[in-house]
């Protein structure tokens, strides 16, 4: 399986807060991946998780001591500080944010960060008084204006019982931000607008028309982006899936809800990527009271919804917003692709299958065809989430993006 951690060297500070056990967690998941992990304890945290716990799951020995690993002559502070692709601090407590914000250097985790020439990212874990503490968010703020990335805490019950924000956040989450620090940003200076999903055009208070899109594909798109070093605006129809991190993103439910959302949003973006499968039609009348089945047969009047991607082509600005449209097809992929391309006036069009098991609606996996105003690139099939990266390496490697 692909991995963006694979061959990455990340150094995880971990410090005395209960969360401490779920970051043994996320050393396995990264060693999994074949990063190299190596983790400094400090005294507290040995409180929580034994040290063998880390060195097990690394592979690699845990520093803990500063002078004993100066002694052995394994790689020191600096060492540690120079190589490393980032710095992570998890959990991180009120006491190691207030040393690092004001500089103290008294043990090995400090004295890394103090020395460290590589991106710092701090996750705070505790007591949700202590966090909102004027201390502690004073001291976050300090840490930020170092240029450190602060990851909100999570909000919900603690192991103390009392409930709020300072929850360590999942893996799945923090390892998005930390992908952020350690790949290319060749999407740095991006602002980039995706849509994702289906609408639902409501019918009566019970009913509605809606397709199948699970928007997996259009949220790999924007959570990609993320990572490579965008601005990401996400405009999502209904779907089970959580945002994904660092992406700000805005719900409706029908055409005419993404309709609005898409032009009060399109003008800042320099890429707007319009994955969602939007109904064509909406219901004429849309009924105040649950529609009875008297009847052996019923009428239903549709009328048709804009289509917010052909006037997008018109009104956007070309030389200074790249425009990329999907399209779901079931036959002839390469002509209707470049039929709807020129119709639509796109800059690059995305055509799946969606009769093929390979790709299409709710499955983990795609296989598109890629077309732009100058070639034709087939993609392997692969999952949705490499997909996504696919689909951004053709438009940085094309020079696709504006004012390249
Ligand atoms: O014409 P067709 O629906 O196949 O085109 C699909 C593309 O057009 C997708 O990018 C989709 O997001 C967009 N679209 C739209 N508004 C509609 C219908 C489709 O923006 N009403």
């Amino acid at each position: 399986m692909f991995s963006s951690f694979a061959g990455k060297h990340i150094v995880i500070g971990v410090t005395g807060s209960i969360a401490a056990f779920k970051v043994a967690g996320w050393v396995s998941a990264l060693a999994k991946e074949e990063a190299l992990v190596d983790v400094i304890m400090t005294a507290a945290a040995q409180k929580f998780v034994a040290p063998l716990t880390f060195a097990s799951l690394s592979g690699r020995r845990v520093f803990d001591d500063m002078f004993a690993a100066e002694q052995e002559g394994t790689m020191s502070h600096i060492g540690l500080a120079r190589e490393a692709d980032c710095l992570l601090v998890a959990p991180a407590t009120a006491q190691t944010i207030a040393r690092l914000a004001h500089g103290l250097a008294d043990d090995l985790l400090t004295t890394t960060i103090l020395a460290a020439q590589v991106p710092v990212l701090v996750c705070p874990a505790m007591n949700v008084k202590m966090y909102e503490h004027p201390a502690t968010v004073k001291n976050l703020k300090i840490l930020k204006e170092y240029g450190y990335h602060v990851i909100e805490p999570d909000s919900g019950l603690m192991a103390c019982g009392e409930e709020g924000l300072g929850r360590l956040p999942e893996w799945d989450q923090v390892s998005q931000f930390v992908l952020r620090e350690i790949l290319d940003k060749d999407l740095a200076g991006q602002s980039i607008l995706v849509t994702a999903g289906p609408t639902r055009e409501a019918y009566d208070p019970a009913r509605y028309l809606s397709n199948r899109s699970s928007g997996k594909m259009g949220y790999a798109i924007a959570g990609a982006a993320f990572r490579r070093g965008a601005e990401v605006t996400l405009i999502s129809g209904p779907t089970a899936l959580e945002p994904p991190p660092g992406v700000t993103c805005i719900p409706v439910t029908t055409a005419l809800q993404m309709y609005e959302a898409v032009m009060g949003n399109y003008q800042k973006a320099s890429v707007i990527v319009k994955a969602a499968a939007v109904a064509d039609f909406r219901c004429t009348e849309q009924h105040r009271e649950k529609i009875k089945k008297d009847s052996s047969s019923l009428m239903m009047e549709l009328e048709a919804n804009p289509d917010i991607l052909k006037e997008l082509g018109t009104i956007c600005e070309h030389e200074r917003q790249l425009l990329v449209g999907f399209a779901a097809e079931s036959s002839n992929i390469e002509q209707e692709g470049q039929k709807k391309l020129k119709n639509k006036n796109l800059d690059l069009i995305a055509v799946n299958d969606i009769l093929s098991d390979a790709s299409g609606f709710a499955v983990d996996t795609n296989q598109i065809t890629l077309i732009d105003r100058n070639r034709t690139v087939i993609l392997p099939h692969t999952s949705k989430l490499r997909t996504a990266d696919l689909l951004w390496n053709h438009i940085v490697d094309h020079k696709l993006l504006k004012g390249n």
